[in-house]
């Protein structure tokens, strides 16, 4: 373990047995399943990786979910972890157009990840990367002297994204028709970027959202029905139904627990279901009948899972 810049430490993972690991692609990330039981997804820092050592990249976050609040103060050096095997939900698509990448905060993990994989292939490539200030961006020494990216230290990304939105769209205006876009930041910096994407005629964006979705889920208690069981769940108003279901002993996949992961997917024989996550489109789980429990609730009508 390293300090990376403020608030953000790099974490070397070995495996115990000395067996090798795969080589990661840019994008991808790990599970980690923390002794209290937590697990979370962090993306892999893959130009440092090696098949004996993966590292990742951790912002301490004090108001967060208890993941990297844990990893920063409790884990001790040579400590043994449960670690999932690698996947990529971020994957780099070959092209032969310039590839523009943004980063905003923590999400640089991934993006520096494909940054230095698109230069050492010799791509045409322009990183810009925002942050709170120069000592809390990770890599920001190794970046302040590269000519193809820009920083924006002291800016952050606004939480409403307004302020910053001009230059973005300014950005986006500069921009050839055929770039390559790719995004991993806050939900506001992502969200802008998406619109004025559209607005400038832009069409390939790639994202990758951190931190949990804000959202305007209908509020108050609700209930669920189990198919299989007939029980019953009470949903209180402020857990989602991943949670009511684990507080009942009923026994459901899940991960990030943040609507991006795709593992707490289930199908509903009845409701019509208010979707949060960012894993699908609401109208691919209408058509597949499928909702993420982590985060999306009940709509008006009583909803019925097939589980
Ligand atoms: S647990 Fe990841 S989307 Fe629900």
């Amino acid at each position: 373990m390293r300090l990376g810049a403020r608030g953000i430490h790099l974490y070397e993972l070995w495996p115990e047995d000395g067996s090798s690991l795969p080589l990661p692609a840019p994008g991808s990330h790990i599970d980690l399943i923390l002794p209290n039981g937590l697990i979370r997804q962090y993306s892999l820092v893959t130009p440092k990786c090696t098949e004996h050592c993966y590292v990742i990249g951790v912002k301490h976050e004090p108001a967060g979910r208890g993941g990297s609040r844990w990893l920063h103060q409790e884990l001790r050096l040579g400590q043994s972890l449960l670690v999932g095997a690698c996947r990529n939900a971020f994957e780099l698509a070959e092209s032969d157009s310039p590839y523009v990448l943004f980063a905003g905060g923590i999400g640089i993990t991934p993006i520096y990840s494909m940054y230095c994989y698109l230069k050492a292939q010799g791509r045409q490539v322009h990183l810009h990367y925002w942050g709170e200030s120069a000592q809390t961006m990770l890599f920001h020494d190794e970046l302040a002297v590269d000519a193809d990216v820009t920083l924006y230290p002291k800016t952050g990304y606004p939480k409403t994204g307004q302020s910053a939105r001009p230059r973005l769209k300014a950005l986006a205006q500069s921009l050839s028709k055929d770039a390559q876009i790719y995004c991993c930041g806050p939900g506001a910096m992502i969200e802008d970027l998406v619109e004025v994407a559209r607005e400038c005629g832009l069409s390939d964006v790639h994202y990758e959202y951190f931190g949990k979705i804000e959202s305007a889920a209908p509020e108050g208690a609700q209930q669920v029905t189990l198919a299989k069981s007939g029980r019953v769940i009470d949903v209180a108003e402020d857990e989602s139904i991943l949670e009511a279901l684990v507080r009942n002993d009923v026994d459901v996949m899940y991960s990030c627990e943040q609507g991006i992961c795709g593992a707490c997917e289930v199908r509903f024989l009845e409701g019509d279901p208010v979707h949060m996550d960012r894993v699908k489109e609401a109208s691919e789980h209408t058509k597949d009948r499928t909702m993420m429990i982590c985060c999306s609730r009940a709509g008006a009508q009583k909803l019925v899972l097939d589980i």
